[in-house]
């Protein structure tokens, strides 16, 4: 049988695609809020280009190596203890996990493009009560649209990596970006627009502090998919003589320039129309369709295609969280596509029920452990805990396991004089930098 294999262009959007997620258009904003803007943009900006890039290289070199899934790429790279370097492929898992609340998320998201057709909160208070009402009482909504996702994904993972997941890419991440590219040239237009640009790109050192520069480091890695094998189990399916460094800068780019875009359109909307930036996790569902209320018709046609735009990027980031599993399942257990999609599928389905109601007044006591619900302990666990852990294994694997001349002789025509200090990064500043935000989380300190 023919392998399926990406197109240069398909493997570009897929990988840009899972990248581009949640985390760019709903994350960064808010933490960027939360951190004070221009600083913790500025060093965001240099965590992307001096460790998310070159890890970013490292997992697509062990995929593109490897040609499998990520456990069996492990195996079959590692020089000597082959059996304990599978194990570094498990972090396939965090995807999974990660999807147990990303899919509910998602579910949110669909909802707020039917509301959004008729109806828009006209204040802060409205929209929080809104979301809240949703949030912790409405199951039958939340269960809804989370199976809607389920399908969506499933279905598209069923269809492999050709005829779904490169399909998909192909026409959803365009689409986003024209959304995104209409929605900012309105915002130029504004008269908040500079106070926006202010705000991300004004630096204020007195906010940068270690937390800020944790934060920084860690959303590095979930917006650019690092660390779980996602990028891996793409970079498997690359044509042979591919060149992973460009691929990997266009990644890194697309990812970047969108999440720059969406934030300073974001904070256009918000200073023009709204309560100004800090407004923490609820300011897509919050503080933004308020906004939107303020803007008049055109603010419903603004909020349905953002929210539209949003399950675009969260959908084509879902495909890439549960592929690493379904491939493992197809290469080490001869599943068929079709049954390792569906059983991947009712894995974060069913727990992700779980999830949901954790939120749910009434449920939420028995699903609450510590400070923490079920939902924000899966959240928490695969950011805190798994992603830095499959960071630092890829970091140190390609850095001292994979022997040099082998890694040399691949990158060395791409990187150029480059590779030398690519090498170093990934050697030592990459590891520390992860193991430092993987204390901080841990609130080791
Ligand atoms: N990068 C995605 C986002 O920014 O929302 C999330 C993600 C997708 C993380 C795939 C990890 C991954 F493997």
């Amino acid at each position: 049988m023919k392998i399926a294999r990406f197109s240069r262009i398909g493997f570009i959007l897929a990988a840009a695609g899972s990248a581009v997620g949640l985390g760019n258009i709903w994350k960064f904003p808010y933490i960027t809020g939360e951190y004070g803007g221009g600083a913790f943009v500025f060093v965001y900006l240099l965590t992307v280009l001096f460790i998310g890039f070159s890890i970013m290289i490292a997992e697509m070199l062990i995929g593109y190596i490897g040609r499998k899934d990520t456990v069996s790429s492990f195996e079959s790279i590692a020089p000597t203890h082959k059996h304990l370097w599978k194990y570094g492929g498990f972090q396939g898992l965090a995807g999974l996990f990660i999807m147990i609340f990303y899919s509910v998320v998602i579910g949110w998201i669909f909802h707020y493009i039917i509301t959004s057709l008729s109806t828009l909160p006209a204040s802060i208070k409205e929209a929080e009560s809104t979301f809240n009402t949703m949030l912790h009482t409405d199951i039958w909504t939340q269960l809804f649209y989370h199976s809607v996702a389920f399908v969506w994904i499933t279905y598209v993972l069923t269809k492999g990596i050709k005829g779904g997941i490169e399909k998909m890419n192909l026409v959803l991440m365009p689409a986003l970006m024209v959304i995104l590219v209409g929605m900012f040239i309105y915002a130029l237009s504004l008269d908040a627009f500079p106070k926006a640009v202010h705000f991300m790109f004004a630096p204020d050192w007195s906010k940068i502090n270690s937390e800020a520069f944790v934060v920084a480091v860690g959303h590095a890695f979930f917006t650019l998919s690092l660390g779980m094998g996602a990028i891996m189990t793409y970079a498997a399916s690359l044509e042979k003589n591919s060149n992973i460094v460009k691929a990997a800068f266009w990644v890194v780019f697309l990812d970047t320039t969108i999440a720059i875009v969406a934030g300073l359109m974001l904070f256009t909307f918000l200073y023009q129309y709204g309560a100004g930036p800090a407004k923490g996790p609820g300011l897509v569902f919050i503080s933004l369709p308020a906004a939107f209320y303020e803007m008049g018709i055109i603010g419903n046609a603004f909020a349905v295609l953002f929210f539209i735009a949003l399950a675009f990027a969260g959908l084509t980031s879902s495909v890439s969280l549960v592929e690493p599993m379904v491939q493992y399942f197809i290469d080490r257990f001869s599943w068929s596509r079709l049954k390792a999609s569906i059983l991947m599928g009712l894995f974060f389905y069913l727990i992700g029920i779980i999830a949901l109601l954790s939120n749910i007044d009434g449920f939420k006591e028995a699903l609450t452990w510590g400070d923490k619900n079920f939902f924000d302990w899966v959240d928490y666990f695969t950011a805190a805990i798994m992603l830095p852990i499959g960071g630092l294994i890829m970091a140190l694997f390609v850095g001292f396991v994979i022997d040099k001349r082998k890694v040399e002789s691949i990158l060395k025509p791409q990187l150029g004089f480059a590779f030398e200090a690519w090498y170093f990064s990934l050697r030592y500043i990459t590891p520390v930098a992860m193991f430092i935000v993987m204390l901080n989380l841990l609130g080791v300190f």
